[in-house]
């Protein structure tokens, strides 16, 4: 009964209209499924997805020969492991490909494969997937931090900074955080309409207006707080995700208007906002290889949440490396990126140890699997990136985390924030 008795892995489709790798794991006859996200604005030390560059009938962009390098070599090679021996079905995985990167396999296969064997064994065990994590009791529910207006390379509007995000701060309970982000969004599409511009959504269900200045945007979302009858930087807080990496140049930043800028006048411009708009956090807000410019904005800024994304690509080397450099007091996690659930679990855990947020994320191309709203409660990581309350793909995200909510009942408590 616990023994994989096969695995059969077949091409679907994200939520782009890409195609992806679902994975199917079996004991049996019963079996987990799991579906592998794909980013849009990825670093380059992000594990390697693979795809089928040849293949014309698909633009290159199918997946077909690394599903059949699950279904002919990972299948056979996983036949008869203990399905609830998670780390050494990893690591078989990861010494099978051989690679830094994954490059053989592509951690796209090999994430699908440890995502559904990880749902498997909660299955045969009959406990809900997010009690079989870090964390075995005393769960607490992740704020959601809601990217409500897209720009960068999630839409085409010409918007410096990728993400606009709310976290609704001041929320008691997570289906009040949804709540409260529901009010600001209705708001905010009122607003967008009254300026007789589209509400038409951006590729994590954020808007994605024809405005092309920062500071428009973070007006627009400022007065969508107000007029929802919450205090911006007490109730609800602004938080960006810059993705600077595509917003570099010959060492400068076009992050605060199209000209390139120092670095030194970046962070100034970052401080400003920072201070008008009471923004509480900001992901890569320099490029993934600019190590000085990262402590530089830890010196000078205080009581901000800095999130390294691209920087740290989920990687226990890179977090190390960010931690004795100061870059950051928070970390991305996205399970692609590195490609196994045990090697994502090793990070979060090295992260709290050192004392930093975890935040937990989807992926620009994502689906309808909701693994990620598990993996927040089961590792009581403070916080979920995972869209706006529009796309099937996102919301389903937050619909999980409200039944979890309901399970947990009472226990039901909000995590802390930075
Ligand atoms: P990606 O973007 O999934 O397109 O990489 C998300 C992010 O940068 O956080
Ligand atoms: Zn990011």
């Amino acid at each position: 009964m616990n023994k994989i008795s096969k695995i059969k892995a077949r091409q679907v489709f994200d939520s782009r209209g890409n195609p992806t790798i679902e994975a199917e794991v079996y004991a049996n006859l019963i079996s987990a499924k799991s579906i592998c996200p794909s980013g849009a604005s990825t670093g380059s030390y992000e594990a390697y997805e693979k795809r089928d560059k040849g293949n014309k009938k698909y633009l290159g962009k199918s997946v077909l020969k690394t599903v059949e390098l699950i279904n002919k070599i990972i299948s056979k090679k996983l036949k008869n492991k203990n399905v609830h021996n998670q780390e050494k079905i990893d690591s078989l995985l990861i010494n099978l490909d051989g690679t830094k990167q994954k490059t053989k396999f592509g951690a796209n296969a090999i994430l699908a494969v440890s995502m559904a064997t990880k749902k498997l064994s909660a299955k045969l065990k009959k406990v809900p997937l997010y009690k079989t994590f870090l964390v075995r009791k005393n769960f607490k529910l992740p704020y959601p931090l809601m990217n409500i207006i897209n720009g960068g390379a999630h839409a085409n509007n010409g918007l410096r900074i990728q993400e606009f995000m709310i976290r609704p701060d001041k929320a008691k309970s997570f289906s009040e955080s949804i709540r409260i982000c529901f009010l600001v969004i209705n708001n905010l599409r009122n607003l967008i309409k009254k300026r007789k511009l589209s509400t038409s959504v951006g590729d994590e269900g954020g808007f994605a207006p024809m405005i092309n200045k920062n500071e428009e945007a973070l007006n627009l979302i400022v007065q969508a707080i107000n007029r929802a009858g919450f205090q911006n930087g007490k109730d609800v807080s602004i938080c960006l995700d810059v993705a600077a990496n595509e917003l570099l140049k010959n060492g400068l930043y076009s992050v605060h208007s199209k000209k390139f800028e120092s670095i030194d006048e970046t962070i100034k411009r970052y401080i400003k906002i920072i201070k008008k708009y009471k923004i509480k956090s900001i992901e890569d807000p320099f490029s993934e290889n600019d190590w000085s410019a990262w402590s530089k904005l830890m010196k000078s800024i205080k009581k901000t949440q800095i999130v390294g994304d691209d920087l740290y690509v989920t990687n226990l080397e890179r977090l190390k490396k960010g931690f004795l450099n100061c870059s950051s007091n928070a970390i991305l996690i996205k399970l692609n990126q590195i490609g196994t659930v045990s090697e994502t679990l090793e990070v979060i855990k090295f992260a709290h140890a050192i004392g930093f947020e975890t935040i937990i994320s989807h992926r620009s191309g994502d689906s309808e699997d909701t693994f990620i709203a598990d993996l927040a409660v089961g590792t009581n990581s403070s916080q979920i990136k995972t869209g706006s309350l529009a796309r099937s793909e996102r919301v389903a995200k937050y619909n999980q985390l409200l039944r979890i909510e309901e399970e947990l009942g009472k226990n039901a408590e909000m995590n802390k924030i930075y």
